[in-house]
């Protein structure tokens, strides 16, 4: 097992880091689980008794989140990238990381400003737009949400598995850590990297991480601060 990379630094996000840029989360009071049966609107299942309900459903959503604003956790997330080879491997089906100016960025449960066809997988790019039924992909197969619906392959798993072995910081922030596989990344982290948990609530928090009881707008730029300094302490120190 190569030893983690100092300079190397994964994020690994859920919904909670766009909960303050006025995005749901899914199991809050609140949450989209709360409000809807993921059986119904994002299942394969709900898709072939309802799939106009399904569209319906990625379509509300598709509006907020590309009208949402990155916010300071996103942003702080970013500036790592000035000292740190940076990967942000996210659930979230939002582009707030992107648009915040992550560069890499490896979404493991789809995309909701992109489409692809149901049986051709050809994806394309729909941004805010409406997906509707009938609208076909270039092979003329019926576009439906580049999303990962329960019981569907993560995607980019094994890739993201792959940062998060290499890295020497690991910072996982707004996420209940209850749908796997994804949530199983955390346990690929080395056991000496710098690994810190960010979330007001967790059932259980990851063994051998930080956990940092609050919100990430508070809590993300304080461990960037925290992690640059550390950088500038390194530089100055083989500078010297
Ligand atoms: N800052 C940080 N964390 C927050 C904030 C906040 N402002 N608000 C809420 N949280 C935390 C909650 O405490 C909870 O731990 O974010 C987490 C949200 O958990 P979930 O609602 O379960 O969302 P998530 O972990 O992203 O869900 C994982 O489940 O439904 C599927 O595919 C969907 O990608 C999603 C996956």
């Amino acid at each position: 097992m190569p030893s983690p990379d100092p300079r190397r630094i994964v994020i690994f996000s859920g919904s909670g880091v766009s909960a303050e840029s006025g995005l749901p989360t899914f199991r809050d009071s609140g949450g989209l689980w709360r409000q809807y049966a993921w059986e119904e609107v994002a299942s394969p299942e709900g898709w072939r008794k309802h799939p106009d309900v399904v569209q319906a459903f990625y379509n509300e959503r598709r509006q907020p989140a590309a009208q949402a604003q990155p916010n300071a956790a996103h942003r702080a997330i970013a500036e790592l990238e000035k000292a740190f080879d940076v990967v942000v491997v996210t659930q979230n089906v939002d582009d707030l990381h992107e648009r915040a100016g992550s560069t890499t960025v490896v979404h493991v449960h789809g995309e909701l400003a992109f489409a692809r066809g149901e049986h051709s997988g050809l994806r394309q790019h729909v941004g805010a737009e409406p997906i509707r039924m009938g609208q076909l992909c270039a092979q003329g197969s019926q576009l439906r949400p580049d999303i990962v619906w329960f019981g569907e392959s993560v995607q980019h798993l094994e890739e993201a598995r792959a940062h998060v072995a290499r890295a020497g910081r690991l910072l996982v922030v707004g996420t209940s850590l209850s749908v796997f596989p994804a949530a199983s990344l955390v346990h690929a982290a080395q056991p000496s990297a710098d690994k810190v948990v960010v979330a007001p609530e967790l059932d259980s928090p990851p063994a051998g991480f930080d956990w940092m009881r609050g919100k990430a707008t508070d809590c993300v730029p304080q461990v960037v601060a925290r992690w640059l300094r550390e950088r500038a302490h390194v530089s100055q120190g083989r500078d010297a």
